[in-house]
């Protein structure tokens, strides 16, 4: 049928599609017909489903996924209906927040800049990192404010396409565009990150920021980190996958960012959490809640 023909379809005629049961589609804002020329609207959308795999609902359909990609206001945006309040989220490295830490971050004295070790005279685009869980492009941003060349890999195909909107727009920005064209974000599983570079692309750090237990804490602040916890699970889970990551692939990350990092590995954990299974760091950096745990990539 359509690329991503191994979900289940109800035919309610003979053109259009109804998703009935697929939990994650893309919002389609007209009636598909293939025998019509469609609008950029709807190739649009049809690109989009190709490149993530999901399934294409038309409008009067949206309600019965749990989650939906859709343009709002030109941006490609997630819709999370899976909790009472529905939330939306998208990457926006040009809306207030991101400039608010551009200007009152902390700068190189702040503890994720000193956990990447990134310098004040490195503004010159040699230090190379590599976001190895890129996420929704928060600590990348940063990374790339700092002066870093920033590789960001995210191995979910709805998150990478959010990232990929979110960096061509900030490259459309005028006082973001220096910013955002550090940043190149790729759809990697990070567990094959050794053996993809050449000998001088090579990060001088890795940095990781993998998913941890949900906790009250972080509800109130943290929205979007909130919709990733419901989402990634529910698309492992209907890829095949194991719906939470378990110890063996928290380890195969960490030694994969070892064997790649010519000098350090970083890796964020909440102030109180075990680190990753695996080599013991060599040494941690403090914030109120958040740790990060440094490994020496030399030595691997
Ligand atoms: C907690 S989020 C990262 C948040 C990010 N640091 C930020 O500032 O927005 C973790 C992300 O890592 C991705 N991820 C987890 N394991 C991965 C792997 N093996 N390869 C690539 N991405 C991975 C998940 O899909 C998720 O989007």
């Amino acid at each position: 049928m359509r690329a991503a023909a191994d979900h289940e379809y109800t035919i309610v005629n003979r053109n259009a599609l109804l998703v009935t049961r697929h939990p994650i589609v893309v919002a389609a804002s007209e009636f598909i017909d293939h025998r019509q020329t469609t609008s950029p609207d709807t190739r649009r959308a049809e690109e989009l489903a190709a490149a993530t795999c999901l399934p294409i609902a038309a409008d009067d359909q949206l309600h019965n996924a749990l989650f939906y990609l859709y343009w709002r206001d030109q941006k490609l945006t997630l819709r999370d209906q899976s909790t009472k309040n529905t939330v939306d989220i998208c990457i926006d490295f040009c809306a207030g927040k991101h400039k608010h830490r551009l200007q009152f971050g902390g700068g190189y004295g702040q503890p994720l800049a000193r956990a990447i070790n990134a310098k004040a005279n490195e503004t010159d685009n040699t230090h190379k990192v590599c976001d190895a869980t890129g996420g929704l492009g928060q600590d990348a941003f940063v990374f790339a404010s700092l002066g870093c060349q920033v590789v960001i890999l995210e191995r979910s195909p709805i998150i990478y396409a959010l990232l990929q909107d979110g960096i061509q727009r900030a490259q459309q920005d005028q006082e973001m565009v220096n910013i955002a064209q550090r940043m190149k974000v790729c759809p990697m599983d990070s567990r094959q990150l050794p053996g993809n570079w050449t000998e001088a692309s090579l990060p001088a750090t890795v940095y990781l920021d993998p998913m941890y237990p949900h906790t009250a804490k972080s509800a109130a602040a943290k929205k979007g980190m909130q919709t990733l916890q419901r989402l990634l699970p529910l698309e492992h889970q209907l890829s095949g996958g194991n719906p939470d990551p378990d110890a063996r692939e928290e380890q195969s990350l960490l030694l994969s960012a070892l064997q790649t990092a010519t000098q350090r590995v970083a890796v964020k954990r909440p102030v109180k959490a075990p680190a990753l299974p695996g080599p013991a760091p060599v040494g941690s950096i403090k914030s109120p809640n958040t740790r990060y745990d440094l490994y020496n990539a030399q030595d691997y």
